[in-house]
């Protein structure tokens, strides 16, 4: 065993954008620090970027454009993928770790479609495959589920982890801007996916719930059966309705260990403006988790950027490098935290899930549609908890309806039904609303 202060950990980098480039500054600017906590050092002796001069302005002594000859150069412990998507990064990531390489990745959409397969490869050589900067940015929630909350049966978890969402909802909901002026902002600031659909329709955050959902509750990954939907029907009406209220409208990603089963779903929802994960504004993420030992935790921090996620890639880098200094050679945890999964439990479908829900229903101002309206929520069992309805400045006005908790697919019944009263204008908004989610502020 060696625990030399001298021994070198050599890294390689495939991909120098937002995170690779975040990843390299620290590991240059830090080397230090990580080196005095370490009793070792790192340092990044190949590169591979798409631009060449990259790797070369950051004066690495290797670079290059082909992720391959990171993972095939034999002097290389720890390959980091920060290329994004799924070619070549599979793989490159396959290839390292069957090669006996170590993997630090921040592909959450690896992770979540292709990690099953990937932490098998992982397990089968011994070798680590991390991943902790693919859900919420700088926050250790991988670390903190997987590690801190070991000794809980995870209950549920509820989170804000898309910063593009969040940032274009608070901005929406205090400037009452349009959508597409402040996702284009957010574009700028480096916060959204290439694909800005990934972001606001709600599959990054999917593909993040996936991977949390996965440790919570020792399940293997099914993004399949995430159910998932985007920001892009919640208007500056539906903010101000919904402040009126009392609530705010966040992008939650939600996963609740039931009796009859696990939901995983990611929609807007709307959450009483007193709790916790109301006031996570801009480009924050904050996840709450519920154990049945230590109750309700909450992690907060930033979802996004070159220095948050690069902060998060290090620490990854950093777990493996303690290993190898202290001369262990395999993997200390299994990739989930498990070393046995519960394949048996079903996830359930949208339609079995028990919400509140907002309804927004354009009505035409007749005389005794509010009566119809409920006479159709009395005839599914759905129970009215608070109405808005405001004076019509048009033929068509909108009614406000917040019920209490319902199962999925009995609401749905009852919306079709108003849909087709001759009353209804148009298509029903319907927001959930959740009501469970930590301690009411002072
Ligand atoms: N596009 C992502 C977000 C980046 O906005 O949260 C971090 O995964």
């Amino acid at each position: 065993m060696s625990s030399s202060p001298s021994k070198k950990i050599r890294i390689g980098i495939c991909g120098l954008g937002t995170v690779g480039g975040g990843t390299l500054a620290i590991l240059q600017n830090n080397a230090d620090e990580l080196s005095r906590r370490l009793g070792g050092e790192l340092e990044v002796t190949r590169v591979a970027s798409r631009s060449l001069q990259k790797g070369q302005a950051e004066g690495v002594a290797k670079t290059g454009t082909d992720p391959f000859a990171v993972v095939n150069d034999p002097d290389i412990d720890i390959v980091v993928e920060t290329m994004g998507g799924f070619k070549p990064a599979f793989e490159v990531v396959k290839q390292a770790l069957s090669s006996g390489k170590h993997v630090v990745t921040a592909n959450k959409a690896l992770i979540a479609e292709r990690g099953n397969e990937l932490f098998a490869v992982a397990a089968q050589h011994g070798v680590n495959l991390n991943y902790e900067s693919s859900v919420a940015g700088g926050i250790p929630i991988i670390k903190s589920l997987r590690e801190g909350l070991a000794a809980n049966r995870i209950e549920w978890l509820a989170g804000i982890i898309n910063g593009t969402g969040n940032f274009i909802l608070t901005e929406m909901a205090a400037r009452r801007c349009q959508f597409e002026e402040v996702l284009k902002q957010a574009q700028a600031l480096g916060y959204a996916e290439a694909d800005p659909t990934f972001d606001v329709e709600g599959i990054d955050a999917a593909h993040k719930l996936t991977i949390m959902a996965s440790i919570a509750f020792g399940i293997p990954l099914q993004f399949e059966k995430t159910y998932t939907e985007g920001i892009s029907r919640v208007t500056p009406d539906d903010i101000s309705y919904a402040k009126e209220l009392g609530y705010r409208i966040k992008h939650l990603g939600i996963a609740r260990r039931t009796e009859r089963g696990i939901e995983m779903r990611v929609h807007p929802t709307l959450i009483s403006r007193k709790r916790l994960l109301a006031n996570v504004n801009g480009v924050g993420n904050a996840i709450m988790v519920h154990g049945d030992a230590v109750g309700s935790t909450l992690y907060n921090g930033p979802g996004a950027g070159a220095a948050a996620t690069g902060s998060a890639v290090v620490a990854d880098i950093m777990d493996i490098a303690r290993a190898l200094i202290a001369g262990v050679d395999h993997p200390v945890m299994p990739a989930l935290g498990y070393q046995s999964l519960n394949s048996e439990l079903p996830v359930l479908s949208i339609d079995d899930i028990e919400s509140e829900y907002y309804l927004r229903i354009p009505v035409l101002d007749r005389v005794g549609v509010m009566a119809r309206i409920s006479n159709v929520l009395q005839e599914h069992d759905i129970n009215i908890d608070a109405v808005i309805q405001k004076e019509a400045v048009s033929a068509s006005v909108p009614i406000v309806i917040l019920t209490h908790i319902a199962v999925e697919r009995q609401l749905n019944k009852a919306l079709h039904a108003i849909e087709a009263l001759a009353d209804v204008s148009g298509p029903i908004n319907r927001i959930r609303v959740e009501p469970l989610l930590g301690e009411v502020r002072n």
